[in-house]
């Protein structure tokens, strides 16, 4: 594909990206309260690199065509949301798979279920409409929620040894999952400081206004 190609085809993904970020912004208004604490700390987003696009492609055994990025990449969009507690993780999933003009596409739960190498994450793949002149058309945006200390791992672990060959990777690998069962105990344990349902509180401060 040509630089051209590239920059034509990304156009409606970030617009995607750009929707996605605006209704989170708006479900964390709306499912939080200001007194209570706020559920996400960070939002990463990207669009995939022209580079890696073609590499996938490869990897697939696809030509690194437009059309079969369009029919086989569903991670050309992508945001990452940086979550405090695992609660608030579920909470936004939700919220946001509740929402009846999206569509999901893909949701895996690697929180209730890790990968075997420590992995945690919870991703959803949603469809975002995008209106054109045309018509609508829906954008695949992957989304992965995570906590600080589900990122914490994940950044590593990539950093050091996800698609890397190393000659020490076996050692390393089991050291990381060590690792990463530590995290989850952690993270347990700060769950606990987590001042209840902040979902349940903003019902019952809107009953109480009503009352
Ligand atoms: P990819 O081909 O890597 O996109 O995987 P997939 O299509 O099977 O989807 P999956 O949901 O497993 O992974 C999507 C994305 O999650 C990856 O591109 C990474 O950003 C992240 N991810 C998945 N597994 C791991 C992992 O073991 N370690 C790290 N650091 N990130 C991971
Ligand atoms: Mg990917």
């Amino acid at each position: 594909m040509t630089n051209e190609e590239y920059h034509t085809l990304i156009q409606p993904y970030a617009d995607a990206n750009e929707v996605l970020l605006a209704r989170l912004n708006v479900l964390k208004h709306n499912l939080y309260s200001e007194s209570s604490g706020q559920p996400i700390h960070n939002i990463q987003n990207r669009i995939k690199k022209k580079e890696s696009m073609e590499e996938k492609l490869r990897k697939k055994e696809k030509d690194p065509t437009v059309m079969n990025a369009k029919d086989y990449l569903q991670d050309i969009a992508g945001v990452r949301v940086i979550c405090y507690f695992v609660e608030d993780i579920y909470n936004l999933a939700d919220a946001l798979k509740r929402q009846a003009d999206l569509i999901v596409i893909r949701e895996c739960d690697y929180i209730s279920s890790p990968k075997p190498n420590g992995y945690r994450s919870y991703h959803i793949i949603v469809g975002i409409p995008v209106y054109c002149l045309d018509g609508m058309e829906y954008f695949p945006v992957e989304v992965q929620f995570r906590t600080m200390s589900m990122d914490f791992w994940a950044s590593m672990e990539h950093r050091i040894l996800y698609k890397m060959e190393r000659e020490d990777r076996e050692k390393i690998a089991a050291e990381l999952k060590e690792y990463a069962e530590h995290l989850v105990q952690i993270e347990g344990r700060f769950g606990q400081y987590n001042d209840g349902n902040s979902v349940l509180k903003r019902t019952e401060e809107k009953e109480n206004i009503r009352s």
